[in-house]
């Protein structure tokens, strides 16, 4: 969507900061034993208790209120009776729907005790974010997101996951501009404007390029050789630096 009301921005601010509390909380409770089910659970009751309402089920029928992918799983991972062990990477992923409008964001955590390989992965996959960020203004054309996170993933020696991408959000948890890709695409002739909502989020990994499906419908993931950290704010993008919408209280 693009913005055109203050009450608009608003929402899109209402339901940001709700996803960014709920995705800071889960990852305050992540704890060795716990299911990720258990580790939803609180998810799920949290965006309840704020009135809002999970997107992947909303929209996608997703087994789960938030999508949590361990280790080599990268996204869409489903909560389940897994437990979670000293040492996993575990990403969170929360969408949410709160009066017509949806927020979107996400995070690797690293579960104690930390390798020296996930803490640089995760810092390096924070920075490729940030970058990105800093080069979305209006007027930019949008294959400079994938430029700056390729050339960002490049620099710490990493690898950017190349189907899985940035996207348009607000009205709808998914909308245009559909696929943002995390490389430099010379065939994208898209142009940023001024009030476009979307996300950013970068996907790097320790040496694979893709993920693919593991056969449970939803859950992707690389070869179990790899690493992958995810980071992801939603934003206006202006003239100017963009409105992050998903910041925590
Ligand atoms: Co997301
Ligand atoms: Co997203």
């Amino acid at each position: 969507m693009s913005i055109r009301t203050e009450d608009e921005l608003a929402a899109l601010k209402r339901i940001g900061r709700i996803v960014a509390d709920c995705l800071r909380f889960m990852g305050s409770k992540l704890e060795p034993g716990m299911t990720t089910r258990e580790l939803d659970d609180l998810g799920r009751d949290f965006l309840l208790d704020h009135g809002a309402r999970s997107a992947p089920e909303l929209v996608y029928e997703f087994p789960g209120a938030t999508c949590i992918s361990v280790n080599h799983e990268v996204a869409h991972g489903i909560p389940g009776e897994r437990r979670i062990q000293a040492g996993d990477l575990v990403n969170i992923d929360v969408s949410a729907e709160l009066d017509g409008f949806f927020g979107d964001t996400g995070g690797s955590f690293i579960v104690p005790p930390e390798t020296k390989i996930k803490r640089r992965l995760c810092d390096a996959t924070r920075r490729a974010l940030d970058a990105a960020i800093r080069q979305a203004t209006a007027g930019a054309p949008v294959n400079r997101i994938g430029k700056t996170i390729e050339s960002e993933a490049r620099a710490g020696g990493y690898t950017v996951i190349r189907n899985l991408g940035s996207h348009g959000v607000g009205r709808a948890l998914h909308e245009e501009p559909k696929f943002i890709a995390g490389f430099y695409d010379p065939k994208d002739k898209r142009i940023l404007k001024d009030g476009m909502v979307i996300t950013i989020e970068p996907f790097l990994s320790t040496g694979a390029s893709y993920v693919e499906d593991t056969g449970d419908g939803w859950t992707l993931a690389t070869s179990s050789r790899y690493f992958s950290a995810q980071y992801e704010h939603s934003m206006v993008i202006t003239k100017g630096q963009p409105i992050i919408l998903t910041l925590p209280s």
